[in-house]
């Protein structure tokens, strides 16, 4: 089977990270996302990935390049001008035959792909959708199934009693299979969307639309900065287990400070003395000065934090500069070069 990706977005909600990172490649853990998809496809066998392109494709070519380092091969297909999630499967999809498994590019999941291959092809359905149970399924759109998971109905952001009079709390998890049938419901050349466009037309033409659960996986969509936060807290704590730890590199340390067991240090990081680093991921090349405390944070490479700033439940980009004693508070998101002066507070 192919495996296409989905990685043309502009990525609005997480801005302003992805304004000169796209969502695709934005680090996770100190590794652009996309290798996590990429991991768990290659697993599965299936070595030959195309990337679907729109929002400033050259920079996740020039990341990923053919593949070969991660043991697949990747091809690129980029869109004259987006074209939707269902536009962008018609487009790339153009010269290819038989099923072909579609991710959202930026969902982060440990899904086992031959188990839901081998779902799809048992269930004989023209298109399967992978569901996920979430707590709190009302800013989502919300997935009916029946008896033996085939899919009902879908309720766009339910309200409350909509929600408890459906009964389910599966929501949308972004990776679906699909035969090629479902490309002639795909007008050539349109911006089309798998979820507004695509499956209500499947429903409606009733063709077998199949649902597969993942119960066990650990699945989260990181495209808001608080969502982009919470994957890297899940890894810290263990809560993502089946992809390989990363370990901190080899970095400039003094011996009075502290670094907890959970972070992560990039390498060529400088960490001066009396530093205090929990619960957080550090790029290459970040350097601490004296005293800052930093905690449940993401800090993207070459940004510098001076003395006895204190950072706590952020995310700062790529060359930020934050001032002596500055204090920067949870929910905070810098972008890319963000400088702030001695005792700001944000
Ligand atoms: P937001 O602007 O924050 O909603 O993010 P987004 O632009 O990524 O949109 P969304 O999260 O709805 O997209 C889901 C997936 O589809 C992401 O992996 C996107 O990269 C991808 N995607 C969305 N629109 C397009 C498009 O027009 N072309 C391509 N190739 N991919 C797209």
């Amino acid at each position: 089977m192919r495996a296409l990706i989905l990685a043309g977005g502009k990525g609005t909600r997480l801005r302003p990270l992805t304004v000169y990172t796209p969502k695709p490649i934005v680090p996770v853990m100190n590794r652009p996302f996309l290798e996590y998809q990429i991991e768990i496809l290659k697993r599965a066998g299936i070595e030959d990935i195309t990337l679907s392109l729109s929002y400033q494709p050259d920079k996740i070519q020039h990341e990923l390049g053919f593949g070969h380092e991660l043991g697949v091969n990747l091809e690129y297909v980029t869109e004259p001008q987006p074209m939707g999630t269902a536009g962008a499967y018609r487009f790339a999809a153009n010269r290819a035959s038989g099923p072909t498994i579609v991710l959202n590019g930026d969902v982060l999941t440990d899904l086992i792909v031959t188990k839901l291959i081998k779902h799809h092809q048992a269930s004989g359905a023209h298109a399967t959708i992978v569901l996920t149970p979430v707590p709190d399924p009302s800013r989502y759109g919300v997935v009916e199934t029946g008896d033996s998971g085939e899919v009902l109905g879908f309720l766009e952001k339910p309200s409350p009693e909509a929600l408890e009079a459906s009964g389910s709390n599966l929501i949308n998890a972004g990776i679906y299979v699909l035969e090629p049938e479902i490309l002639e419901l795909i007008p050539e050349g349109q911006n089309y969307s798998f979820e507004y466009n695509v499956f209500p037309d499947i429903l409606e033409k009733g063709l077998n639309f199949s649902s597969y659960q993942l119960d066990k996986a650990y699945w989260c969509d990181i495209g808001t900065p608080e969502s982009y936060l919470a994957a890297h807290m899940d890894f810290m704590s263990g809560k993502v287990k089946n992809f390989p730890a990363e370990q901190s590199s080899e970095y400039d340390r003094a011996t009075t400070t502290f670094v907890d067991q959970n972070s992560l240090i990039g390498s060529e990081c400088v960490i001066k003395p009396n530093v205090t680093i929990t619960n957080s991921v550090l790029g290459r090349g970040v350097v601490v000065e004296e005293r800052a405390v930093i905690e449940n944070s993401v800090i993207w490479p070459h940004t510098r934090i001076s003395n006895s700033a204190e950072i706590s439940g952020a995310v700062l980009a790529r060359s930020c500069y934050i001032g002596k004693n500055a204090i920067v508070t949870p929910g905070t998101v810098l972008g890319n070069k963000s400088s702030l002066t001695d005792y700001t507070k944000v």
